[in-house]
């Protein structure tokens, strides 16, 4: 993954890019790094560890310069340390390189590299672009890069300067996320818009195989022959603060906080004056519905879990077959994907490498592309035929909340609207629907009141080593949902299962004290649950139920209880999640942990 920032201007460099590194450990945080040009010199500092080590080293020692390249990285290849950091640079150190992506062919490029006499510090795919840039070099940065990224296979986004000129920097995009800012007499390029917001909010979206040449305040946006492009600026309407803790302890708690609204703009955004949902983004006609025999949700992680649930809406509502898979099992099997296929592809990002190429996949197969996704201008966006832009606002925490309860908003929305132009929904259904929708932003602002409650249960259950999660039919999706957050920050082992499934095996599992987390929000399938909540408390487990205002009879089953309010049970999974993220947040901090960044995972995965 890794975040990369590039900086030519009047400022000093460096502090342009600690800032705008600061803004992209979301990517990756194992170490970081700067090169910067110091006349006639780069001057090159990188450390493993967070971007702190690197900042306090800048402190202690500052760089003068206006011009210079920052990455902060997610190790892919070789271990995070310094030398494995970014920037790379040639022998002489007279260019430096900054990337993000995966170079495939790069062990090739090295070995004939290393026989024309290169020879390489670390173990990184990164380092042969540095001393292929090198190869090239004949006093034209652009025309070495060109000539470097020939050479090429596989995905990067690369920032490049050179001590010659403290005047040039040089970039390009394949596959990668890149952009440029566009200042006055300064510009910049970054991995992720809020990057630069502090400095500008004119952004260009680069597309793939966009070469970027920055001489003095000038920029130029190339394609691969070399042609200049035309690039539209356009101007960022969201302000830095969205992407700032805003007095919250962390980013994952004010993301937490902010789902009532994130719910409640991507919802109410797009009902007209009648009520009814308008998605102007979704072209899909009642004729080409007609041909659509199957969808299939296509995503990763916490856009899968909200799929899985996506699936239960479009099938009620709509009435289609839908498969819900996961993009990098999607994308190396034999998915039935043709011309009558509707594939939907979640995700936050919009960038993340399986998902992406999944979408391709599917689109060279004739299919019609829908996605959901959080980013405006993201390449999945910009790949889609049809798009749903949830309104989450910046995600920052790698553990996603808002951005999954907003996706099940608009699998709600989608799921209705499919319907509603198919003619496989009554008016009375819908609108009943969309009334209970609008229920839902006040009725997350209440379940966020049982925060001290689930603290509590956090607490009671600290010593334990594992943790289950069951539920039946849309609950079972919401239990991985609710495990997946619980491992990726608190680093206790969670599993979920179907509850009906547990006696299969899985039940031996539970030991005296094990917590098990049921889930039983949906009317005809109460019983079911309390019964498996039963079985397993006979064995020793520690329930914790979470259903809805008036269950009271699960009180007898369970050790603990989180109601939420009352609500259509289809429409129950973005309240019943939430107190299942608390508890991960909860878990995480009990045990001292970095909630928003931890151990080896990144927020947005651009590689495969
Ligand atoms: C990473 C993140 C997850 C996220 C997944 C998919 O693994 O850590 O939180 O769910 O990528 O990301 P996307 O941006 O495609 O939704």
């Amino acid at each position: 993954m890794c975040g990369i920032v590039g900086y030519l201007g009047n400022r000093q460099a460096t502090e342009v890019l600690v800032e705008g590194l600061s803004k992209l450990e979301y990517r990756g945080y194992d170490s970081a790094g700067v090169a910067i040009n110091i006349g006639e010199e780069l001057s090159v500092r990188k450390f493993k560890g967070r971007l702190q080590v690197l900042a306090d080293d800048l402190t202690a020692k500052p760089i003068n310069g206006g011009l210079g390249i920052g990455h902060t990285r997610w190790a892919t290849h070789g271990e995070p340390s310094d030398v494995n950091s970014h920037p790379h640079f040639n022998k002489e150190k007279t260019i430096a390189v900054v990337h993000n992506g995966i170079i495939e062919n790069y062990l090739e490029l090295r070995e004939e590299l290393q026989k024309e006499g290169y020879v390489f510090l670390s173990q990184t795919d990164t380092e042969v672009v540095a001393h292929l840039v090198d190869k090239f070099y004949e006093g034209n940065l652009l025309e070495a890069v060109y000539k470097a990224t020939e050479k090429l296979r596989g995905a990067y986004a690369l920032g490049v300067v050179c001590k010659d000129n403290n005047n040039e920097l040089v970039a390009v995009r394949k596959d990668s996320p890149l952009i440029v800012g566009v200042g006055e007499d300064e510009n910049f390029i970054a991995s992720d818009i809020p990057a630069i917001l502090k400095y500008t909010r004119d952004v260009i979206f680069l597309e793939n195989d966009e070469y970027v040449h920055m001489q003095g305040p000038k920029v130029t946006i190339l394609d691969e022959n070399k042609n200049v492009v035309e690039k539209k600026i356009n101007e960022i309407n969201w302000d830095i603060e969205a992407a700032s803790k805003g007095g919250y302890d962390c980013f994952m708690t004010k993301e937490m906080y902010e789902q009532p609204k994130g719910v409640e703009d991507t919802l109410m955004r797009r009902l007209d004056e009648k009520g009814r949902i308008k998605l102007d983004d979704i072209k899909i006609t009642k004729e080409d519905l007609e041909k659509i025999n199957k969808v299939y949700i296509v995503a990763c992680g916490t856009a899968y879990h909200a799929g899985l649930v996506g699936k239960y809406a479009i099938e009620k509502f709509a009435k289609i077959p839908v498969i819900a898979d996961i993009a990098s099992e999607f994308r190396y099997s034999d998915p039935f994907v043709d011309e009558n296929t509707l594939i939907i592809i979640v995700s936050q990002s919009g960038e993340t490498a399986d998902t992406l190429a999944a979408l391709r996949d599917a689109k060279a197969k004739g299919a019609r592309v829908l996605s959901i996704t959080n980013v405006v201008g993201s390449s999945i966006a910009r790949e889609s035929d049809d798009i749903f832009y949830t309104w989450a606002g910046p995600e920052i925490a790698v553990a996603s909340t808002k951005a999954y309860t907003t996706q099940l908003t608009a699998f709600y929305m989608i799921a209705l609207n499919l319907a509603m132009t198919k003619g496989s929904i009554s008016d009375e259904e819908y609108f009943a629907s969309i009334e209970e929708l609008r229920k839902i932003p006040a009725q997350v602002e209440k379940v966020l009141e049982c925060n001290e409650l689930v603290g509590q249960i956090a607490e009671e259950i600290k010593e334990a080593n594992d943790i289950f999660y069951l539920g039946r039919g849309v609950d079972y999706s919401l239990a991985m949902e609710g495990a997946l957050k619980i491992k990726e920050i608190s680093y206790v082992h969670a599993e979920a299962f179907a509850a009906g499934e547990l006696k299969h095996g899985s039940i031996a599992l539970i030991d005296k004290g094990t917590p098990v987390v049921a889930i039983a929000t949906q009317g005809k399938l109460f019983e079911k649950m309390v019964s498996n909540m039963q079985e397993v408390r006979a064995r020793g487990a520690r329930v914790i139920a979470i259903t809805q205002e008036g269950n009271t009879e699960v009180e007898k089953s369970a050790d603990r209880v989180i109601y939420i309010p009352k609500v259509d049970d289809m429409f129950a999974s973005i309240t019943a999640v939430v107190p299942m993220q608390l508890l991960a947040y909860h878990a995480s901090n009990i045990r001292g942990l970095d909630v928003d960044k931890p151990r080896n995972l990144a927020k947005s995965v651009t590689v495969e």
